[in-house]
């Protein structure tokens, strides 16, 4: 039978929102980056279904169950290892980065049916009918490719996509899981920007978002330092409180249009690669943010610690917990700082590599055609 060198592995990066959170759930443009941080997904094929060692749970791993469900429904039972060092639920992207993983992997070790040049099966922006909702129907094909040729990045981030917006209750943008599948700088935006490399558009539940990737014009001795908070603050609830807010005072709404214009801003500081205009972007945002009450007490601790040896700094994600990040000359400065004020660090370039094939030689692992 299958020995245990019958495996395939990948990564992928987790990510942080250098402009526009929040802003994005009101069509404002945001940024995000991908991080040196990553998540691996090794899968070999196991006599029963295993994850880490312990008997599979569908339920408590709800993105890696709405993936199997699209790619390997039928197929035989693998044993999953899961590593890392992306924190997990504090917005950095570890279930995107678990998802494109997950998908790359499994994409890699079952291959892909193809009539001629055509794909027989899967999932793209141009086939965007069915990943979120199903039936996911395998064509059968005359021929199979697999390994890292079957693997397509915007197939990873829209399984990765559907895979969060199923956990999530239907809501989720398209930010994290395209970040953590292309890697690099990826910007949403209401309509598409030619000034940008425009991938593909996203829809769902009626909300359009075009995503672009761009290659920041930044010096190598630029580095982001991100500082946890330990507090955990769900996204929902985080996106909820605004909500209300900007009910009960739909004037505010202007603040939500502030953060649309520093995001611009900050866009093309980024492309024109000033970084002390990056920087302030980067600050300004985060007093935007701080006034609609979405900072807390724990970040702005580990914010004002950051401040002095950096050039830009705010919150990052939903916030009232998570992570802040910090653009910094001075990395080690920085982050002493922040482990000082009670943050836990790591350090980042400024953009790292997308998903990654680190496995596929025995791939396929499940003949399809048979
Ligand atoms: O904390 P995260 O990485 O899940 O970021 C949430 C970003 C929001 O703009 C607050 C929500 C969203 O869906 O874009």
């Amino acid at each position: 039978m299958h020995g245990p060198s019958n495996m395939a592995q990948a990564s992928a990066p987790g990510k942080c929102i250098l402009f526009g959170e929040h802003a994005v759930v009101y069509g404002q443009p945001a940024v995000a980056i991908a991080l040196d941080q990553r998540i691996t997904v090794n899968i070999n094929l196991s006599k029963d279904w295993r994850i880490d060692g312990m008997r599979f749970n569908s339920s408590k791993h709800p993105h890696i169950n709405a993936i199997l469900q699209r790619i390997w429904e039928n197929g035989p039972p693998l044993s999953i290892k899961i590593t890392g060092n992306i924190p997990p639920a504090s917005g950095l992207g570890s279930s995107a980065a678990l998802s494109v993983a997950t998908s790359a992997a499994l994409r890699c070790a079952r291959g892909r049916q193809m009539d001629g040049d055509r794909w027989q099966e899967g999932f793209s922006a141009s086939k965007l009918n069915n990943v979120y909702s199903g039936p996911w129907e395998n064509k059968s094909g005359s021929r199979i490719i697999h390994g890292t040729k079957s693997v397509d990045n915007d197939e990873c981030a829209i399984l990765a996509h559907a895979a969060e917006a199923e956990a999530q209750g239907g809501k989720a943008s398209p930010l994290d899981s395209s970040t953590c599948s292309h890697g690099g700088c990826i910007v949403l935006k209401g309509q598409i920007d030619k000034k940008l490399n425009w991938l593909y558009q996203r829809s769902l539940h009626g909300v359009d978002w075009e995503v672009h990737s761009v290659t920041p014009n930044m010096d190598n001795d630029v580095w982001l330092v991100i500082g946890a908070t330990g507090v955990h603050a769900p996204t929902s609830r985080q996106v909820a409180k605004l909500a209300k807010l900007l009910e009960d005072n739909p004037d505010r709404m202007a603040e939500i249009e502030t953060i649309g214009i520093i995001a611009k801003r900050g866009l093309d500081a980024l492309l024109s690669g000033d970084v002390y205009a990056v920087g302030r972007a980067m600050s300004e945002n985060h007093l935007i943010l701080r006034n609609l009450g979405l900072s807390c007490p724990e970040l702005e601790t580990l914010i004002s610690a950051a401040a002095p040896t950096s050039l830009g700094v705010k919150l990052t994600g939903a916030g009232g917990g998570g992570c802040m990040i910090a653009l910094t000359k001075n990395p080690k400065a920085t982050s002493e700082a922040i482990e000082l004020a009670g943050g836990r660090t790591m350090i980042s370039q400024f953009g790292s590599a997308g998903l990654s094939i680190e496995n596929s030689e025995d791939c396929p692992l499940w003949n399809v055609s048979e």
